[in-house]
């Protein structure tokens, strides 16, 4: 199939690039001409654990292209997808500005018949807002199909969840678009289910703010572990052997972040009061998500007492292992919060710390070269996300370059029992050993 894809962000990116390698030609398309420039020479701007790999092989296959006209993805391409950003608003409702601009270039250069296809996570009923808005700007009649076609990759594992999914998801009632849509994902051999298009746009954002849900249960449950003398990873265990619930996003932690869940969550409460059914629900799943930071640095101060000009390391910057994004991560917030509180914070994280610099987060923050470089005489050791590089550290060299060995886990990723017998005092999330 030919394919567009209009907006070369990571949704966008990862998408042209992974089409691109099931033998689509694909043309990525981006009104950020320094981007596409770079993309042209090869540099991604992002990174995505086997994203390079794959563009810069379907790039030599003369299958993947970089452009900024969107009339070129248009015309030469038999489907277009949009998959611009959806960025919140003030109040937490969506800024449709950037689909309403792309539907209207869309519009201006439609010739023939296209499947537009909406990738962006939107509220329901946009997809009939981008159709009308190309029928009133199209120059003359012209047919189309507008079709819903929510993603569900997750950062730092996206290539891998574009290639195998667990459902693909297409909203229409063209058997038309339907047709060629089946042919774009024929090769990924994953269920494909077919709904109207107001159904399509809800589960996405049904399926990211029940996961958020799933992850502001448990850490919910995590304070009453705490007060209970209870652990949460073993209630998290039990309860997720129940195949009805599932063990996975049961990770007690800091609370979610990312530039999904807060961002969707926020639009789901705000699209629910638009249409007059308010997912009251919902508000409390960010309350607890809020207070879980604030219970994390209570407990920080209550055994630290004064921050200010306690040496604090931190290990973790990014929203979650595995990526460089910092977008709307609790790491962030976390460092922010103890250096307003006057602490010298010292922190390491294996790819984030160029994006913490660029963007200027957290002005005053000491970036470390190394896990090791992080604890240099530290006061009290705070982990905030769980790169796997974290858990290979030496913790005896940890133990020995520390001030004191206090070892606050925000993310479970430390054995207590082992912390302990390596002379740490450990403070986990919802863990009553060795507390
Ligand atoms: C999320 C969804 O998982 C994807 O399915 C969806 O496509 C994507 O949003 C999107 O809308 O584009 P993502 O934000 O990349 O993906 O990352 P997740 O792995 O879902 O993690 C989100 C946040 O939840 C992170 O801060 C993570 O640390 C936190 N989390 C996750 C927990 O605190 N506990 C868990 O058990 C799982």
């Amino acid at each position: 199939m030919d394919i567009a894809i209009i907006g070369s962000g990571y949704v966008g990116l990862v998408t042209g690039a992974c089409f691109a390698d099931v033998r689509h030609s694909v043309i990525c398309v981006d009104n950020d001409q320094r981007k596409i420039e770079n993309l042209q020479n090869g540099v991604i701007p992002l990174y995505e654990p086997g994203l390079e790999e794959v563009v810069h092989r379907n790039v030599s296959a003369n299958r993947l292209r970089f452009t900024t006209s969107t009339a070129e993805g248009v015309d030469e391409s038999q489907i277009v997808f949009i998959a611009v950003p959806t960025p919140p608003q003030p109040d937490g409702s969506v800024d449709l500005t950037y689909i309403e601009k792309v539907a209207r270039e869309i519009s201006e250069v439609l010739k023939e018949y296209r499947v537009i296809v909406d990738k962006s996570t939107v509220p329901v009923k946009t997809g009939e807002k981008v159709a009308d808005t190309i029928r009133r700007y199209a120059k003359g009649s012209v047919e189309f199909d507008v079709v819903s076609n929510p993603e569900f990759l997750r950062e730092g594992c996206a290539v891998a969840d574009l290639m195998n999914p667990d459902r693909i998801v297409i909203g229409s009632n063209s058997d038309r678009a339907l047709s060629l849509m089946k042919k774009v994902y024929e090769p990924f051999m994953a269920p494909i289910m077919v709904t109207d298009m107001n159904s399509a746009e809800l589960i996405k954002h049904a399926a990211n703010s029940f996961l958020a849900l799933k992850i502001s249960y448990i850490n919910a449950m995590s304070a009453i572990c705490e007060a209970s003398g209870a652990d949460v990873e073993r209630v998290a265990d039990g309860i997720g052997a129940d195949k009805r619930i599932g063990r996975s996003f049961l990770n007690a932690g800091l609370g979610y972040g990312g530039s999904c869940f807060p961002k969707d969550v926020a639009a789901f409460v705000a699209i629910s009061d638009e249409l007059g059914v308010p997912f009251t629900l919902l508000k409390e799943v960010q309350r607890i998500n809020q207070n879980q930071m604030d219970r994390f640095i209570k407990k920080i101060k209550d055994t630290l007492w004064v921050l200010k000009d306690k040496r604090i390391a931190v290990w973790g910057l990014t929203f979650k292992p595995d990526t460089d994004d910092v977008r709307n991560s609790v790491a962030i917030d976390l460092v922010a919060q103890l250096l307003r509180e006057g602490a010298i914070v010292r922190a390491y994280d294996p790819k984030g710390a160029d994006k913490v610099a660029e963007y200027n987060l957290c002005e005053g923050v000491v970036l470390a070269k190394s896990a090791l470089e992080a604890v240099e005489d530290a006061e009290a050791l705070v982990l905030a996300n769980e790169w796997n590089e974290f858990q290979s550290v030496d913790f005896v060299q940890v133990r020995k370059k520390m001030h004191t060995p206090l070892l606050f886990d925000g993310r479970n990723l430390f054995d207590p029992v082992t912390m302990k017998e390596l002379g740490f005092i450990y403070h986990g999330i919802g863990r009553a050993l060795a507390r």
